[in-house]
């Protein structure tokens, strides 16, 4: 059957799909290039929200395209862990070169993000031998079982799915003192195999932390025999301007889970680590069926091919800063803004009401405001009221400015309600 009209698909949706796994958006999707998605009925949008995180190099870059269909012809899968192949092996050397550290490194593969980090939380135990996990009070870590009890924000992510995995310790964020004491009361320093952390919060709300946060945060897991694991899912492959967000800080982790970017919407994540830990574990101790999938690779490859050919980091500078700028301005205009939040192009607007309480019902209205413009935008934060960025860093210059002109247009129209509110 071919429906070619949302509102059909919708339907069938509804009695296929479960309520569970919800969409932002209500139209579906036909095709993708570069920053901009069709739908099914020829509709164009302008992609501020990039698949969350995961199209920094733009949908369907030819290259990318190219690398998968070659791929694809020669095989899709043998299991790696059965019949290994060199473009996993020619990936994992790739990114032990461009991730922080200078430092003999290995790669496990594995599909989600989620996965990664359940994979770096059995390392981290396997080499310290110790239980205790340490993340923080905004951080999102995924769904399963594990991470979802990492992840901080009970509804929508942990509501009624307990009981939980034990040995997860949520910390206050961005105060090094605050952490301290967090290991006289939460848990102690000895117990402790891990300090898991997102560089710049996403889920949690786009918020960065001091510039000496993590330095201090890697130097007292150093003294005390845990390792840090950078959590660079979402912020990794160029989205602040940097490959990865640890470089700002100069901090080398012992650990960091990558996904998203990385492989340009092939499911694909990866821990990569000091080779040391990587290698404590005992062989067939990591692994999975689908891990290191060879289409997959091949598009990570292409990705990283797109950044050193296209100069995306560049890009993503430059994008960066033309959104900070034009955040900035809306905050000194705009009484609904309340602050602008994140790093390089992961940028992020908190709104506020009046009284400067979070405005989840308006960040939802100015979402909805903006799809039905033809802008696609997510919130994130803990009360649901940051409205974040994630565009592919490839955006052409007309689309971020027509973009960035929904938004403003849609920000105008809330805050005029507001003092309309007032006049009554
Ligand atoms: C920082 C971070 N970690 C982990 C995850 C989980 O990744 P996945 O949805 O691929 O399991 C996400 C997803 O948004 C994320 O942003």
């Amino acid at each position: 059957m071919n429906t070619k009209n949302n509102k059909d698909i919708r339907k069938l949706r509804t009695q296929v799909i479960p309520n569970g796994y919800a969409s932002g958006t209500t139209c579906y999707v036909e095709s993708a290039k570069g920053a901009i998605i069709k739908d099914v009925e020829g509709n164009g949008y302008i992609d501020f929200a990039g698949g969350i995180a995961v199209m920094n190099v733009g949908h369907s870059h030819p290259k990318v395209v190219n690398a998968i269909k070659e791929q694809a012809e020669k095989f899709t899968h043998t299991c790696f862990m059965v019949n290994p192949y060199e473009n996993a092996v020619r990936l994992a050397q790739r990114l032990t070169k461009i991730t922080p550290g200078d430092f003999s490194k290995k790669v496990l593969f594995v599909n989600s993000g989620a996965e990664a980090v359940e994979n770096a939380v059995k390392i981290a135990r396997y080499y310290t031998k110790k239980s205790g996990i340490v993340v923080f009070d905004t951080a999102y870590h995924g769904r399963t079982c594990l991470t979802m009890t990492m992840t901080a924000k009970v509804k929508p992510y942990k509501w009624g799915f307990g009981p939980f995995a034990p040995e997860i310790y949520h910390a206050p964020f961005g105060n090094i003192e605050a952490l301290k004491d967090f290991f006289v009361t939460g848990i102690d320093l000895e117990n402790t195999a891990a300090i898991v952390a997102e560089p710049v919060m996403g889920e949690g709300g786009f918020i960065a932390p001091p510039d000496d946060f993590y330095p201090q945060v890697a130097k007292l897991c150093k003294e005390n025999g845990i390792l840090f694991i950078a959590d660079e899912i979402q912020t990794g492959f160029g989205r602040t301007g940097k490959m990865f967000a640890m470089e700002y800080w100069g901090v080398e982790p012992d650990l960091m889970t990558v996904a998203k970017s990385l492989a340009a919407g092939m499911p694909l994540s990866a821990v990569v680590g000091k080779a040391e830990i990587m290698d404590s574990v005992h062989p067939g101790g990591l692994g999975g069926t689908y891990g290191a999938n060879p289409v997959a690779c091949a598009a990570a490859h292409a990705v990283l091919d797109i950044f050193e050919e296209e100069n995306l980091l560049e890009k993503s500078k430059k994008l960066g800063e033309i959104l900070t700028a034009k955040f900035n301005k809306w905050k000194d205009e705009l009484t609904i803004v309340g602050e602008v939040r994140g790093l390089g192009a992961m940028r992020g607007l908190a709104l506020i009401k009046e009284d400067g309480t979070p405005a989840a019902d308006e960040a939802k209205q100015l979402v909805s405001y903006c799809f039905d413009k033809g802008l696609i935008l997510l919130v994130c934060g803990i009360h649901g009221n940051v409205i974040r960025t994630l565009m592919p860093l490839v955006i052409e210059d007309d689309q971020l400015q027509r973009g960035l002109d929904i938004m403003e247009a849609g920000l105008s129209e809330l805050e005029e309600s507001f003092h309309e509110l007032e006049r009554q």
